[in-house]
């Protein structure tokens, strides 16, 4: 081919090449225009970026049409090198102004359009959070710790599955004694016990710190008891255990006096009752004189006047020995008073199942 027609070839193409990349950067135009009229949605304009990137590359890229012609220059007559050269410079530099001038508008559209999205109006009023409350259960074991801690008493807490040894052998319950009978008591199938009394941290707790001790565990316990207004199988207690040298019931007659006198006010009386517990020697039910009539007889204390607390007694020798502490040196009372029953009796709920229903409309009384 002479070479003048061949330079008219290549010029051709190159404007061929020019007038391909102006009809399809004609959308861009178009849609770049509209951006400041709202005609264009941050994800549309955020699209537009991505297909400009691949235009941009297939036309100015290392395989584009352009770099083949620019390879092109070296092969023309010497005296048409320079107009050629210019001429695809020209084009060149039309092309990258372009494609870099739609590129600034659409980063700084998407960028005002991101912010706009973000923006946070601090004028506008809170989502106020729900506020959560305590359970009853809760509000009531707090104002009973609040009470023993103010006495000088520390917290204990322990376990809820047992070994036999401490749910009875400790607690000198013998072999055959009723509450070790399956239908009492909940077992695991290899043979754990869930705890049915709180009496059971008495013998961790003086193992634990030795005598003597001064402690309440307030705990879930479980028994196999059907569920009714004064029972269910899963139950709070707090148990209170007091062991140094010459303890005797007197103190644990001060104790609980005091403790009904911060819980009911200074009128509430106690009244011990003899009673059986393998773990103390004496024992004895614990009841206060109701606080709703002040021992009259009303609705509360369905009419007897006193309420029932829980058991007490001086701690028995053997369960001392059971956790190491010698019952020649030291003595000491225990007794375990039943939380969900007291709340009950606090709160006038007329059956303690309503504890645990989890019925919404209920609990939000005790805010
Ligand atoms: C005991 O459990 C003894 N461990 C208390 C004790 C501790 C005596 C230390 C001596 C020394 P009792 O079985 O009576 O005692 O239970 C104590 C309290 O638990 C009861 O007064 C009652 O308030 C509560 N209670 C018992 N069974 C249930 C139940 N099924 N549901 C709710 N509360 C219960």
């Amino acid at each position: 081919m002479p070479q003048g027609v061949q330079n008219e070839e290549l010029k051709l193409q190159a404007e061929q090449i020019h007038k391909a990349f102006e009809q399809e950067f004609e959308r861009f135009v178009h849609l770049t225009s509209t951006l400041t009229t709202g005609g264009v949605s941050l994800s549309e304009a955020e699209g537009l970026f991505v297909e400009l990137d691949e235009f941009e590359k297939r036309v100015t890229g290392k395989k584009s049409e352009l770099s083949a012609l620019k390879k092109m220059v070296g092969r023309i007559a010497a005296e048409d090198r320079a107009a050629f050269g210019q001429l695809i410079q020209s084009i060149e530099s039309n092309i990258r102004t372009k494609l870099s001038d739609t590129r600034l508008a659409l980063e700084a559209f998407i960028e005002a359009a991101r912010t706009e999205r973000d923006r946070i109006d601090v004028t506008l009023p809170g989502t106020r959070p729900k506020e959560g409350h305590l359970h009853p259960l809760t509000l009531v074991r707090q104002k009973i710790e609040n009470i023993f801690v103010s006495l000088g008493y520390i917290i204990e807490g322990d376990r809820e599955i047992e070994t036999d040894f401490y749910n009875f052998d400790a607690l000198n319950i013998p072999q055959g004694h009723p509450a070790r009978d399956p239908q009492d008591t909940f077992y695991t199938t290899d043979g754990f016990a869930l705890r049915s009394q709180t009496s059971t941290v008495q013998i961790h707790a003086m193992q634990r710190r030795g005598a003597p001790v001064r402690m309440i565990a307030p705990g879930r316990v479980f028994r196999r008891d059907t569920p009714d207004p004064t029972h269910n199988p899963m139950f709070f207690q707090v148990e209170g255990l007091c062991v140094d040298r010459g303890i005797t019931m007197a103190h644990l007659k001060g104790t609980l006096a005091e403790f009904v006198h911060r819980l009911f006010g200074p009128e509430t009386r106690t009244r011990f009752r003899p009673s059986y517990f393998p773990f103390t020697e004496p024992s004895a039910e614990v009841d206060y004189s109701c606080f709703n009539c002040g021992g009259e007889g009303c609705r509360i204390c369905k009419g007897s006047g006193w309420i029932e607390l829980g058991g007490s007694g001086m701690v028995h020798p053997n369960v001392l020995r059971a956790a190491n502490v010698n019952p020649e040196e030291f003595t000491g009372f225990a007794f375990g008073l039943g939380i969900d029953r007291t709340c009950a009796r606090i709160y006038q709920l007329d059956d303690i199942r309503l504890l645990f229903e989890n019925d919404v409309r209920f609990l939000e009384q005790f805010r």
